[in-house]
């Protein structure tokens, strides 16, 4: 069951203005639509590109690469950027390479196979840090651990993306699961919740956009 977390029409006319980047990334958008490729949805790429244009990043981390689609906008959206991306499952992250080399952004961004905590671990170790953006887009019971990962690897002012916090309405709505079977889900992205707007070290912003998305500022 899907409760939508704002009025359909009220999305419907708001995607009426979503613009693709280029015919490339419409390209890579409907693939993932039509494999079923959790993407990010319109209204999400939309407040991405706000932020991105603000923010103007250099260094840019994705934690959940799919099929490439979001590193791929990072890149073209931010030319000067360098964007490190970590995928865990191989053939979504197979499938991402060769979408990344493809829109021939391979020489900026970065891809790495594992969990994300491990691969930001293994970034560090290379001596890559000071992101000053970060999405974390993977899964959604592992957000803390991925959230205290990135503010190590990240400088002060970065911009920190949590994307699906309303997992749908779960988060919110007790009833969409009589039989509890996504409790720990919904317990977990709760708690997640609580600490990014609690935590002295980030100043935290919750949005009914796309799936939910919280926008956090790295003190
Ligand atoms: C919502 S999709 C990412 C979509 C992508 N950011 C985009 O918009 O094009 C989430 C991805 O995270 C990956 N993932 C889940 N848990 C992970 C983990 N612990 N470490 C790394 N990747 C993970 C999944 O395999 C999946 O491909």
């Amino acid at each position: 069951m899907t409760i939508d977390i704002v009025n359909s029409e009220v999305r419907n006319f708001l995607n009426r203005s979503y613009t693709p980047l280029d015919s490339e990334m419409e390209k890579l958008r409907n693939i993932g639509e039509n494999d079923n490729v959790p993407i990010i949805l319109r209204e999400t790429e939309e407040l991405l590109a706000t932020l991105l244009k603000l923010k103007k990043p250099k260094k840019i981390l994705e934690i959940g690469t799919a099929i490439g689609y979001s590193a791929c906008f990072f890149a073209k959206y931010c030319k000067d950027s360098q964007v490190y991306t970590i995928e865990h499952d191989e053939f979504a992250y197979t499938a991402a390479i060769r979408n990344i080399k493809k829109a021939g952004v391979d020489d900026r961004v970065h891809t790495y196979f594992g969990d994300g905590e491990e691969q930001i671990e293994k970034i560090r170790d290379q001596g890559i840090n000071g992101f000053d953006f970060v999405f974390i887009d993977a899964s959604k019971s592992s957000y803390k651990r991925f959230m205290e990962s990135s503010i190590e690897v990240s400088s002060s002012g970065a911009v920190i993306v949590s994307d699906n916090i309303l997992i749908h309405g779960l988060t919110v709505f007790e009833d969409m699961d009589p039989k509890g079977k996504h409790r720990t889900h919904r317990r977990k992205m709760r708690e997640y919740i609580e600490f990014i707007t609690h935590d002295k070290r980030l100043s935290t912003t919750l949005m009914a956009v796309g799936d939910g998305v919280a926008v956090s500022i790295l003190r």
